[in-house]
């Protein structure tokens, strides 16, 4: 039974949602005992909110079920004990986020609930600085010019003054939201840009462009981030660190080079294979601004689509449906070693499984627990073909 809402020893009253074959899934109605896990959460708007539905816990207790989770999940795709390290807790716990996802509905702006309405919320201690003054500027600007729905990123670097919001409505852009874009450009500190992504295009206004990454790469509004920025160099780090003393690395699905110009800083050769145009072409501009267009091949397309006489090592970081086609292709290919990174452990495990069953082996893997008190966790697997 997975039960939203309950944590560890709790008692609960509970209302099933769904029952299925092997599971059932039940919602808490009311929390009659805690459990030992059991912690105070610094967001008083926790139990409606929905964003965090983990805060609640204990940040160890937290960290154990991530670990056990992906351990589980791996275990079935070797069929034996996954070769897993001790999970890796980063920090900050709060204020954590350098881009958020906000949703708007006719003048709302806030989170979903777990399987319901739109939550308005006026502040969020999650947002890491200057995430939090980027989101009290564009309340005071966008709210009535957010009609129909649509969604809000906000995103900014950890040490910078300002960041960039990208507003995408779902249908038609409402009227005024333009304009009321360009107002929080010009008006606030804390936004230097921002996007509009209509049916009609991309709009911009000022610089809506962040430096991001463990090199301080420039994102463009709107092409994906990573959301813990300390994590991340912690992340890259360690896969620099697995990368050791290997001279050319394929990379798929590269975004706009978090991982890309770390590798290259390092002395790796890179060809990065993104499929989003304006990751490409931002992946492009770094590497000639940073005198690395030798190092750094930057290629439009499908990550199944393999350039030709690929590099025989390979990093790929791929969305949470995983990468299916793309782990095909460079089995086919004959690359022999895969770095893969995932913030989806069930599909990691799904393609994982269909390589063990290749003759491929795990070497070793590790979790971070990159998106605290969400339930969620990046791992990253280190595969190579054959038996050892
Ligand atoms: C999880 S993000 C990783 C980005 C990058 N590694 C980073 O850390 O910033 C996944 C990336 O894959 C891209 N993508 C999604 N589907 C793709 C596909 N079929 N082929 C190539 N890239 C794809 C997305 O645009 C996104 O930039």
């Amino acid at each position: 039974m997975l039960v939203r809402g309950a944590g560890p020893g709790d008692v609960v009253r509970a209302r099933v949602s769904q029952v299925r074959k092997r599971h059932a899934r039940a919602v808490v109605e009311a929390r009659v005992a805690d459990g030992p896990a059991r912690v105070e959460p610094f967001c008083p708007r926790v139990d409606v909110c929905g964003g965090c539905p983990w805060q609640g816990i204990d940040d160890a207790v937290q960290g154990a079920a991530l670990h056990a989770h992906v351990q589980r999940a791996l275990d079935r795709a070797v069929g034996g004990s996954a070769p897993l390290l001790p999970l890796r807790a980063v920090a900050p716990r709060a204020a954590w986020r350098s881009t958020a996802r906000l949703h708007w509905q006719d003048g709302r702006l806030g989170y979903y609930r777990a399987g319901g309405d739109l939550f308005d919320v006026p502040d969020c201690p999650v947002l890491a600085p200057p995430l939090d003054a980027l989101f009290a500027a564009a309340r005071r600007h966008l709210l009535p010019a957010l009609r129909g729905q649509g969604a809000l990123r906000l995103t900014g670097a950890p040490d910078a003054p300002s960041g960039t919001l990208t507003a995408a409505p779902d249908g038609a852009t409402p009227p005024g939201l333009a304009r009321a874009l360009a107002a929080v450009v010009e008006a606030e500190p804390a936004c230097h840009g921002a996007a509009l992504v209509g049916p009609e295009g991309v709009r911009t206004f000022g610089d809506p462009v962040d430096a991001l990454g463990p090199e301080r790469v420039p994102h463009p509004a709107g092409t994906f981030v990573q959301a813990h920025q300390p994590g991340v160099q912690a992340l890259a780090a360690e896969i620099l660190e697995r990368l050791r003393g290997v001279p050319s690395v394929l990379e798929l699905y590269a975004g706009s080079g978090a991982f890309t110009f770390a590798l290259a800083a390092a002395g790796h050769r890179v060809v990065a294979v993104e499929s989003a145009p304006r990751a490409v072409e931002a992946l492009r501009a770094a590497a000639a601004a940073r005198g690395l267009s030798e190092r750094v091949l930057a290629r439009l397309g499908d990550a199944a689509r393999l350039p030709p006489d690929p590099p025989r090592v390979a990093l790929i970081d791929p969305p949470r449906k995983g990468a299916r086609e793309a782990v095909a292709a460079l089995h086919g290919a004959g690359v022999e070693r895969l770095l893969y990174v995932a913030c989806d452990p069930i599909t990691l495990a799904r393609d994982v499984a269909w390589l063990v069953e290749r003759g491929w082996r795990m070497e070793q893997g590790r979790c971070f627990d990159l998106f605290p008190h969400t339930g969620h966790v990046e791992t990253w697997v280190d595969l190579r073909r054959g038996a050892s």
